[in-house]
């Protein structure tokens, strides 16, 4: 398939789609063991594999915009602590402090100069390095340059902080986004403010991953909503290494139709989801605001949850501007959360039941099928 980046190009695609009645399709259907969603050395095997060493969209940059701003957050099992140095640049340790292993940051987010662990009160600066021992003098020697935090391998890449999740591993972020970096970069992330977050549970990972890569439920799950401004089962699909985007096509295209190419605003017609795989979902672009979904795995095959960001291309300051935020944000927190995830976690109930040994995913779910594939493919 080719990377489509042109609106026009993509809007000919769908409008082609609209008028024979037609998505993009997958060759075949796929048969999918059910025992891929349930069996739990088979998740610890994958998550290993894929979410412990390789990249992962750690943080939005916008999260710790200035110097000194800093995040901490238990992400992936891994207690993180993302800060930006005075030098500008975001690193990613192991919010773990190097005596003997205390939390050194509480969970949260702010902005400090430096961080002192709560037990003894070794202090690390914003760029992670040891500069204080309590009672130096009575504790001993210690090689201050080799007790620095932990630090993961991390890059910022698209208004967004990349990092691998086990030390040691070096990742190269361009070799893993590859052409979806520049998909991304498009977007201008980076220069967007987060109007809300919100973390919720959702469904095991595979389950909640497949809401969100087909158009297929949309006229049934989401008849009284998203689809009343946009087509369901009509896909256009782009795959873009592991990556890839959906475009979906709202329900006022037929007008492009009757327009001269040269006075498309194409981008008007059609909704883009950007699937970064695993589990990185920029969707919902609406006027200027973002839906951002990470969803995180947890501590077995059948629960995982999801961190849902709102983010604005810029602050809503007037009392219309907070009112279109607001009315974004319960557009899209209410459809994952009231219509998608009511249905994943029906489907988690059932799956231990016998009732099913394959899942049979559609010609017309080809983003399915090639997430299921990748997922394979990077843990085998
Ligand atoms: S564990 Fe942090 S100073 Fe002792
Ligand atoms: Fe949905």
């Amino acid at each position: 398939m080719t990377i489509a980046n042109d609106t026009t190009e993509l809007a000919v695609r769908a409008l082609k789609h609209l008028a024979e009645g037609t998505t993009d399709q997958a060759p075949q259907t796929l048969d999918l063991p059910v025992a891929a969603y349930l069996d739990e050395e088979c998740y610890q095997r994958e998550f290993d594999a894929i979410f412990l060493r390789r990249p992962q969209a750690v943080l939005l940059s916008t999260e710790v915009a200035e110097p000194g701003d800093y995040v901490a957050r238990t992400f992936l099992g891994k207690p993180l602590l993302v800060v930006r140095g005075k030098d500008g640049v975001a690193r990613v340790f192991l919010n773990v402090c190097r005596h003997r292993g205390a939390r050194l940051c509480p969970e949260g987010s702010g902005r400090a100069p430096r961080f002192t662990c709560p037990y003894h009160a070794w202090t690390y600066d914003r760029e992670g390095k040891l500069v204080g021992v309590l009672g130096a003098s009575t504790f001993g020697e210690v090689d201050k340059a080799k007790l620095g935090l932990t630090e993961l391998s991390s890059q910022e890449a698209a208004g967004v902080i990349w990092a691998t999740l086990t030390p040691g591993i070096e990742t190269d972020i361009d070799d893993w986004l590859g052409a979806m970096r520049h998909q991304l970069e498009l977007l201008r992330l980076g220069e967007c403010v987060v109007f809300t977050q919100r973390t919720i549970p959702s469904p095991g990972w595979k389950v909640t991953m497949d809401g969100y890569l087909e158009a297929y439920h949309h006229d049934t799950v989401h008849a009284a909503t998203l689809s009343q401004h946009t087509i369901g089962n009509m896909l256009v699909h782009d795959i873009i290494g592991h990556h890839q985007i959906l475009t979906m096509s709202r329900r006022n295209l037929p007008e492009l139709a009757s327009l001269p190419e040269a006075e498309w605003q194409a981008g008007n017609y059609l909704r883009r989801i950007y699937a970064v795989f695993p589990n990185f979902q920029i969707s919902g672009i609406v006027g200027g605001y973002f839906l951002v979904s990470q969803i995180l795995p947890g501590e077995c095959a059948t629960r995982s949850e999801t961190i849902q960001t709102i983010l604005a291309a810029k602050k809503p300051e007037t009392s219309e501007d907070v009112a279109a935020a607001e009315a974004f944000r319960d557009m899209a927190f209410n459809a994952v959360e009231l219509e998608d995830y009511p249905i994943g976690f029906g489907i988690q109930a059932g799956l231990a039941s016998g009732a099913n040994e394959h899942f049979v995913i559609g010609r017309n779910e080809p983003g399915l099928q090639h997430y299921h594939k990748t997922v394979a493919e990077l843990s085998a």
